[in-house]
């Protein structure tokens, strides 16, 4: 049957927008498997989850959809499509495109052969590092980065496999782009962790006191609010890792954890998630459940989430209108803290071999070591076994810490056991666009300390819609970037924004 190219647009739009229900669907049994799943419930989960994954998979690869994009004037050369349609339709049939071409370009074997894989390598993964033995893990890591290799391949690439993958998570960056902006950030971030760590350790506030998990969940949920966070279109719940999940439009899930010792774990936490909800739920009406109505790419994604949780919320100004309320929740363990005390702790730095308990000056380091890694991996220069001797030797001149084991060293993270390489750059690139956004906003709204020690959120959300969320994912990251801050990517304003704040909290 002819169809013209409108009438193919729209045939697009609507198998896209059963596919983002059949996401939305999926990600509503993964959370629920996250928070309150019994435990036997499991096995039955997984099939679940598997024969839906497949059906949805299925719907996107649909010889139907091949057939609607070549009359919508879409090609690998075009993938914006006809010329007539308009910016928004052509910023749909791109992205929409790129997610049909990388999923049709892998041979159904292929797919099976690598889930599989990539199942019992996590599994594996979780046993070796429970016994902290890499040699128990070594042949599954070969494999999946096989797979990985093999991935890349299909997709295609210009220079290197890595930059492959790369692709995936910050749309148009290469292992280079990475480069020219990680190898002179090292340099400087090492040269400030040495001056604060040469003031000698600093011991936790918090340590000798319980903080009851009850009082920490109703805080969290007071947290949530006071940031704004409309609870007619989200919740609060907890698991294991806390995450993001969204299920629909005006549908977007948290999650935190409480540790008894120490509350900040859980109140960064929920303020983080809360950062990652605010972008997804900002996203344009006309975006809502389509593959538009999606972050940018994952470190713009991070960058909202670490704003909040690092710069707005590690920050004196946040804490002058909120801790009476966090004491009124800890009375006997909080009332002898004083704010300045209470934000020292906050931004204290304790050198340590895991990644998810580094503080903000060390984390990008954590990333570097993994960025290193990976793409000597994949061009050929590192083996697997080889790893973790590279890794501790790397932990050592950069974060000066002598890794002990394996489980505290590469086997700490689980995104290699899953084939996720060139995922880890995201999170420091996170820090990054969010400081040089940041830079932009305060100039924009100079009263905006004000604005925080007032609780008073909605000028800087309006911001960050107007900068970034309402986009979805219309601009590259490049692109989101250039326009809300007139110019690409540096590591200068997250650079200067650190060196401020620990010059005087450590007293440089
Ligand atoms: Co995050």
């Amino acid at each position: 049957m002819y169809m013209n190219y409108k009438e193919a647009l729209e045939a697009l739009r609507r198998l896209d927008r059963e596919y983002r229900h059949l996401t939305h669907v999926l990600a509503l049994l993964q959370w629920d498997q996250e928070t309150y799943l019994p435990k036997d419930g499991v096995e039955d989960r997984s099939e679940q989850l598997a024969m839906l994954g497949g059906m949805a998979h299925g719907h996107l690869i649909d010889p139907g959809v091949g057939k609607y994009l070549r009359e919508a004037g879409v090609t690998e050369e075009n993938p914006a499509g006809d010329e007539r349609l308009s910016g928004e339709d052509r910023d749909f049939l791109r992205v929409f495109s790129r997610e049909y071409y990388k999923a049709v370009k892998l041979p159904p074997d292929f797919v099976r052969y690598a889930a599989k894989t990539e199942g019992l390598s996590q599994a594996a993964w979780a046993e070796a590092r429970q016994k902290s033995d890499f040699s128990f893990f070594m042949p599954h890591l070969s494999a999946v980065v096989e797979i990985a290799k093999k991935r890349a391949q299909y997709w295609g690439y210009g220079d290197r496999a890595y930059d492959g993958l790369l692709d995936i998570y910050e749309p148009g960056m290469t292992e280079g782009d990475v480069r020219a902006i990680f190898d002179p950030l090292k340099i400087r971030l090492k040269e400030l962790a040495e001056r604060v760590t040469a003031k000698g350790p600093r011991p936790s506030v918090f340590s000798g006191f319980a903080y009851d998990s009850g009082a920490q969940h109703q805080f969290s949920l007071k947290l949530m609010e006071y940031l704004g966070f409309d609870t007619k279109r989200g919740r609060l719940d907890t698991s294991a890792h806390p995450f993001t999940t969204t299920l629909g439009a005006c549908d977007v899930r948290i999650t935190t954890r409480y540790l008894a010792e120490n509350p900040l774990s859980g109140i960064f936490s929920t303020i983080h998630e809360t950062g990652h909800a605010f972008y997804e739920l900002g996203m344009s009406g006309s975006h809502r459940g389509t593959c538009l109505g999606d972050g940018c790419s994952m470190g713009i994604h991070e960058s909202q989430s670490r704003l909040w949780e690092n710069v707005i919320g590690r920050g004196t100004a946040f804490w002058t209108g909120l801790f009476p309320l966090l004491r009124s929740y800890f009375p006997d363990q909080l009332g002898s803290i004083s704010l300045d005390a209470f934000i020292r702790e906050a931004n204290r730095v304790a050198l340590s071999p895991i990644r998810i308990e580094a503080d903000e000056l060390t984390y990008s380091l954590h990333i570097i070591v993994r960025f290193d890694l990976e793409r000597r991996l994949f061009s050929g220069g590192l083996s697997v076994e080889q790893l973790p001797h590279a890794w501790n030797t790397l932990m050592k001149e950069l974060l000066n810490v002598e890794v002990k084991n394996d489980k505290e060293g590469v086997l700490q993270d689980v995104h290699w056991s899953m084939g996720s390489f060139g995922y880890f750059p995201s999170y420091a690139l996170g820090n990054l666009y969010g400081l040089q956004l940041w830079k932009k906003l305060c100039a924009d709204i100079p009263q905006v300390d004000d604005h925080i020690a007032q609780g008073k959120f909605d000028t800087i959300r309006e911001w960050l819609n107007q900068a970034v969320y309402r986009w979805g994912r219309r601009l590259r990251p490049e692109e989101l970037l250039t326009r809300a801050t007139g110019q690409g990517l540096k590591a200068d304003s997250f650079m200067e924004y650190l060196e401020k704040k620990y010059t005087k909290i450590y007293e440089l």
